[in-house]
């Protein structure tokens, strides 16, 4: 497992020096709210993970969900959902938590590790969205390999998502929307859902944006919404 991490996880796992009570909230509540793999060929049990019953709405993943403010409002906006969100980077992480202490949901669980590694331990047609936000761009050529959305990434949630489930893609990166646009967009399981340029320049009203959206690094953000066939 080990080695899969250092495989496939490209990004950094901590920043500044975390505040004493982001530490606390990493020490005392992320130990509430952490998903734990179990050992292979298990996976992961979903109506334990959510408190002893499967979500009635169906179970949403968020992949490197930043300081995690689009998933804390999707939680607060669909309370019988269960979330689980994904994010490495522990400066994200502590910042989600104060999120989750604020806004008191209580249907978000997180791993704080590679999305790969949850991916490969949930059960097929398991995931009723997903959302990869502004993943890294990773924008030199030699560098593409290691963006998230990949033939392999796509081809696996495509296993985990329910028929008619949703794929939310975003991006402010010139050279990562043609590359999202050519696997994800003309994957074989997806479909596109977008008529007309207003589709993918305008955030949905049900997409609030994101800490990385708002800082505008790149250029003009793209929203990308698929549908599982
Ligand atoms: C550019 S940031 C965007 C964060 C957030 N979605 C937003 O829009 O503010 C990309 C995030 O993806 C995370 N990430 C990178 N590789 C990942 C992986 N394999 N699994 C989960 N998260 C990952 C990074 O740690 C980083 O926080």
């Amino acid at each position: 497992m080990e080695e899969t991490r250092r495989r496939t996880l490209h990004g950094r796992r901590r920043g500044k020096k975390l505040r004493v009570g982001q530490q606390s909230l990493l020490d005392t509540l992320l130990p509430r709210l952490a998903l734990a793999l179990p050992a292979e060929p298990h996976k992961i049990d979903l109506a334990k993970l959510f408190g002893g019953r499967l979500p009635p709405d169906g179970v949403w993943l968020e992949i490197g969900f930043g300081a995690g403010e689009h998933l804390v409002w999707q939680a607060e906006q669909h309370p019988d959902v269960g979330l689980i969100g994904c994010e490495p980077y522990l400066n994200g992480v502590a910042k989600c938590l104060a999120h989750i202490e604020r806004t008191g949901v209580g249907n978000v669980r997180l791993f704080t590790d590679d999305a790969r590694l949850v991916m490969a331990a949930l059960p097929d047609r398991s995931l009723g969205r997903a959302f990869v936000l502004f993943p890294d761009p990773w924008p030199k050529t030699r560098h593409h390999k290691r963006r998230f959305v990949q033939r392999d990434t796509l081809d696996r949630l495509a296993d985990l998502m329910v028929p008619g489930a949703e794929l939310r893609l975003a991006t402010d990166d010139p050279s990562y929307l043609p590359w999202m646009i050519e696997h994800a967009c003309t994957h074989p399981a997806f479909d596109w859902l977008a008529e007309g340029p207003a589709d993918w320049r305008g955030r949905p009203a049900d997409w609030p944006g994101t800490r990385y959206e708002k800082k505008k690094l790149a250029g003009t953000p793209t929203f990308l919404r698929l549908r599982r066939r």
